[in-house]
């Protein structure tokens, strides 16, 4: 069982991934959610975290605010794809559980100093910034961070917000450059994956008919999330992105990809953000990461809808 920080801008696929790890008691123990800017600004990506941990039933979840804007860049939002709120679909409300005192880059770097060396792992579903803010500021820690396991990059599929950049690595280019160049083992989830982890009509369907507070808030969540892509994409279904985070904690046998070397634009005004994956192993450059292409989609549903209909 891996004990994990979920570092997230929720969004409607960070509050599945958030309802997958909570359902799932027995392969991870949520230390802490840290919000971060991104989807959406941070006064409502930290409230959208509690909304999700109440929905859960988890109200003694611990949720920090971290960052309010990127490194070195402006904030760039997506509230054309997630909403005003970033979770739009389900009716919201106003969340009672508090808000941790403390900034969550703190949270991050004692949590790492306190626990037992390599036994964290980092789940980041949005820009990198908490994570980055978190090594620079106290880089005793890199070395005792087990693994980040990340959504974020593409490859084949390239951009999603730029015709070469993926959102989460574009936001914070600064902050995704630190978290590669870390030497912290790093499994990353790019569009290539996410892309085909689909909510068709059907598997939607399945998660209304839990019959339960959870189930219906999935479903709103994911017909609201679809639109954007079923109008801009023709795609059949909203792409779980972060959701393949967790599902990789509980089932790595669902992916497969390849141990390459992945480096960060960060100057180019054309490519910002690119993840250059040396897929084909032309340079000599390390392999810093474990790139993700491919995922089995149905085994990937089967297990997020046993699970969250525990909830
Ligand atoms: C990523 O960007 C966000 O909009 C999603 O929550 C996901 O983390 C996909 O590019
Ligand atoms: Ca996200």
């Amino acid at each position: 069982k891996r004990k994990i920080i979920i570092d997230t801008d929720p969004g409607q696929d960070d509050a599945v991934a958030i309802l997958l790890a909570l359902s799932s008691p027995e392969d991870v123990d949520v230390l802490g959610i840290t919000a971060v800017a991104g989807n959406v600004p941070l006064s409502l990506t930290q409230k959208n975290a509690r909304i999700i941990c109440e929905a859960a039933g988890k109200s003694d979840t611990k949720v920090f605010a971290g960052c309010d804007r990127p490194m070195a860049r402006d904030l760039v939002t997506a509230e054309y794809v997630h909403g005003k709120t970033g979770l739009d679909g389900p009716e919201l409300w106003e969340p009672q559980m508090p808000l941790q005192d403390g900034h969550a880059v703190d949270f991050i770097i004692e949590t790492l100093r306190t626990e037992p060396p390599g036994t964290v792992t980092l789940c980041p579903l949005g820009p990198l910034t908490n994570i980055a803010t978190a090594f620079t500021r106290a880089p005793d820690i890199v070395e005792r961070v087990q693994e980040i396991v990340l959504m974020g990059g593409a490859y084949f599929e390239v951009g999603n917000v730029t015709p070469s950049a993926e959102f989460n690595i574009y936001v914070d280019p600064q902050a995704a450059d630190i978290v590669f160049k870390s030497g912290v083992p790093i499994v990353v989830m790019p569009l290539d994956v996410t892309h085909k982890v689909l909510v068709t009509k059907p598997r939607n369907d399945a998660f209304r008919a839990f019959d339960s507070k959870v189930g219906l808030f999935v479903a709103e969540m994911t017909d609201f999330f679809e639109r954007f892509d079923r109008e801009k994409y023709g795609s059949e279904g909203a792409p779980l992105h972060d959701p393949t985070v967790i599902a990789y904690l509980i089932k790595p046998e669902l992916f497969s990809g390849r141990h390459v070397n992945v480096e960060i634009e960060t100057e180019s005004e054309l490519t910002l953000g690119m993840t250059v994956a040396d897929w084909w192993g032309v340079t000599k450059r390390a392999p810093n990461a474990m790139f993700m292409g491919d995922v089995d989609a149905d085994g990937f549903f089967t297990l997020l809808t046993e699970r969250l209909a525990r909830l």
